[in-house]
């Protein structure tokens, strides 16, 4: 079967990336993305992220489906950490959950995932769509499964894959994000980390429709920056309250 998904084959547009792990960067005055490229020379490449998605120069084309390999499975050992940049969800038990199909080329392993939020509702996520800001990203980041590792993906074009979610604010509260919300109660330190108290299921927290999404090239939203991404940005929004945001 065959889907519909956006391509984009306009350039990115380059805007000031935003948060996640290193150390020595941040994202305001002298360690701020306008700084990043003085240390991290990539992030002054061309293909960097986050960019705007602007509808209009999305072109529509048909991809293969994509397969969500163990998406469904309750997942035991499942870590919460605070880096002090973001919260990080990592996987310890193998087999890790993977995803082939749609612009991939072979199968791409689960890594970690975290989010990206604002000091308010207003904005942060990372990629914006017409300008469009939501108040919360989730980034799921899969490595080539022919790299072996993110340290050895991260030196190839096609390396990472990320699937980036929006999230919309919504009166009803939704019941699969309580083991992530409870964990942050018992991380709220930087460097502090705990295992989530109930097994774990990705496809649980994602939105229903997983066959729509913008897809294009780009990079690591912070230092280093490396232009190994392929991006998969999903269209439908996953509604939280604004107290579970
Ligand atoms: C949200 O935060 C931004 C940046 O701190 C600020 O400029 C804006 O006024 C805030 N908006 C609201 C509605 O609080
Ligand atoms: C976090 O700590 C509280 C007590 O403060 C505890 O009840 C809860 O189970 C802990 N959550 C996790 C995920 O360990
Ligand atoms: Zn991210």
């Amino acid at each position: 079967m065959k889907i519909m998904v956006f391509m984009l084959f306009a350039l990115a547009l380059m805007q000031a990336p935003r948060i996640t792990y290193g150390e020595d960067f941040g994202y305001d005055g002298n360690t701020g993305p306008t700084f990043w490229s003085e240390r991290y020379r990539e992030c002054a490449g061309k293909h960097q992220s986050p960019i705007n998605i602007n509808v209009l120069h999305v072109k529509q084309v048909t991809l293969p489906d994509i397969t969500f390999i163990g998406f469904d499975d309750s997942i035991d050992n499942v870590h919460v950490t605070n880096n002090g940049h973001t919260v990080l969800i990592e996987v310890r038990n193998e087999p890790h959950p993977r995803v082939r199909g749609g612009p991939l080329e072979g199968d791409y392993v689960f890594s970690q995932m975290h989010f990206h939020w604002g000091d308010n509702d207003t904005f942060g996520s990372e990629d914006k769509i017409n300008h469009r800001s939501f108040p919360m990203e989730l980034h799921m980041v899969f490595f080539k499964e022919e790299y072996k590792s993110v340290s050895e993906a991260v030196k190839h074009q096609d390396g990472l894959t990320v699937l980036a979610f929006f999230y919309e604010l919504d009166r009803h509260f939704h019941p699969a994000y309580d083991d992530i919300t409870s964990a942050l109660t018992n991380v709220t330190e930087p460097y502090t980390s705990v295992v989530m108290s109930h097994p774990f299921s990705f496809l649980n927290i994602l939105p229903y429709d997983l066959k729509r999404y913008f897809t294009y090239r780009g990079s690591l939203t912070t230092p280093p920056c490396s232009e190994v991404v392929i991006w998969l940005d999903f269209e439908q929004p996953i509604r939280l309250t604004h107290e579970q945001v």
